[in-house]
């Protein structure tokens, strides 16, 4: 059914990541300015439709200056508040109960045409349950795991990649100067992507990714030989998902959210010991964590941000309600959210980006 579009809210959902400002931005600019609509920012990601009161207000031409830059989101943001699987005490217990209904009695309560839904694998499912129950809806794939299979790149990715790229060329020299074995967990949950791209810029040696589970054999072997050929030192990133031949995901000790989500870690000190074990090098454990999720975005995370912010607003306007813009092959475009979700990209073991890095002689511990 077509309907005359008057005001659009914006939310985002899940972990944070840079660009997220700079989509919000591109989203309110080109409502407001291009077609002339009304924009109401919720916060706390789904929570904002449950609170409206408390947690949802105008987005403007004003009050959006100044955040193409800035990193994480203006809204807030929250990895739980799932409202059909709502946590809450009742009685002094906590219940999960479905408050999905009155969300979209507050939609349309706020008088929303359409809800503009940022966020990775498990927002969008959330906002696909929502637009199966009658409510308009434009996703936007976000995350620095960069694993949401529709799409080339998600904003953010690029400037984790950054972020961890500098982090190895900082340890490059300590490693070097104290003939150390430096091990670099970075983040990315199932994907390796972080580890491989960072890997390969940053001039690893060594990157182990949950794609390529790995042979910390391999992997002593490599270290020694680069010993005893004169290089003293080596770089290793590991992925946090990364995991050995024989032997499973590392999940963090006492992580459990308590919302069905594991937390990733500790992998890095695990390969960490086996190298000092069985090389006799002294090794060292960086943990960058959410410093890549952090900061300013770099110029290709505020670009995406820009044209996938406007391209949601020219969605709304041709009432591609159930659609998530995406890159493909290089050009914006948009798929329906369905055939969006449940479906992660990886990176892929014979792929470009792991054969340029072995013919470099980067080992993947296989
Ligand atoms: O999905 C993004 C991500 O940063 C993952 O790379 C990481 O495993 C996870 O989120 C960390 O989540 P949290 O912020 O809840 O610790």
């Amino acid at each position: 059914m077509s309907v005359t579009v008057k005001k659009i809210g914006i939310l985002t959902g899940g972990g944070d990541c840079p660009g997220l400002n700079a989509v919000i931005r591109g989203v309110t600019k080109s409502a407001i300015s291009k077609h002339g609509w009304e924009v109401a920012g919720i916060a706390d990601g789904f929570e904002g439709l449950v609170d409206p009161e408390n947690r949802v207000r105008p987005l403007t031409l004003w009050n959006i200056r100044g955040i193409l830059h800035e990193g994480g989101t203006i809204l807030g943001t929250t990895n739980r508040g799932n409202p059909f699987n709502y946590k809450t005490i009742v009685k002094g217990k906590e219940k999960e109960i479905d408050v999905s209904k009155v969300a979209i009695k507050n939609v349309q309560e706020l008088g929303l045409d359409c809800v503009v839904i940022i966020g990775g694998d498990g927002t969008l499912s959330i906002a696909l349950e929502f637009y199966k129950r009658g409510i308009n809806v434009i996703g936007i794939p976000k995350t620095i795991d960069n694993d949401i299979q529709a799409t080339d790149y998600t904003f953010g990715f690029q400037t984790a990649v950054v972020t961890a790229t500098e982090a190895l060329d900082k340890l490059h020299s300590t490693a070097e100067s104290h003939h150390r074995v430096m091990v670099i967990e970075v983040m990315g949950r199932y994907a390796g992507w972080i580890a491989a791209e960072s890997g390969v810029a940053g001039g690893a040696d060594v990157i182990l990714i949950p794609e390529i589970p790995y042979d910390i054999k391999k992997v002593v072997a490599k270290i020694k030989k680069r010993s005893s050929g004169g290089s003293k030192f080596s770089l290793v990133v590991v992925a946090e998902g990364a995991m050995p031949l024989e032997g499973d995901i590392t999940v963090l000790e006492g992580s459990s959210t308590g919302f069905g989500i594991e937390r990733l870690g500790g992998v890095g000190h695990k390969v960490a010991h086996q190298i000092t074990e069985q090389t006799g090098m002294e090794s060292r454990v960086t943990i960058l964590g959410h410093v890549q999720r952090g900061g300013t975005p770099c110029p290709f995370d505020r670009i995406l941000s820009t044209k996938f912010g406007t391209a949601a607003s020219d969605l709304i306007a041709k009432q591609r309600f159930g659609e998530m813009v995406c890159l493909h092959n290089n050009k914006i475009s948009s798929i329906p959210i369905t055939d969006a979700v449940n479906s992660l990209k990886l990176v892929k073991p014979d792929g470009d980006l792991v054969r340029t890095a072995e013919a470099v002689g980067i080992s993947f511990g296989r």
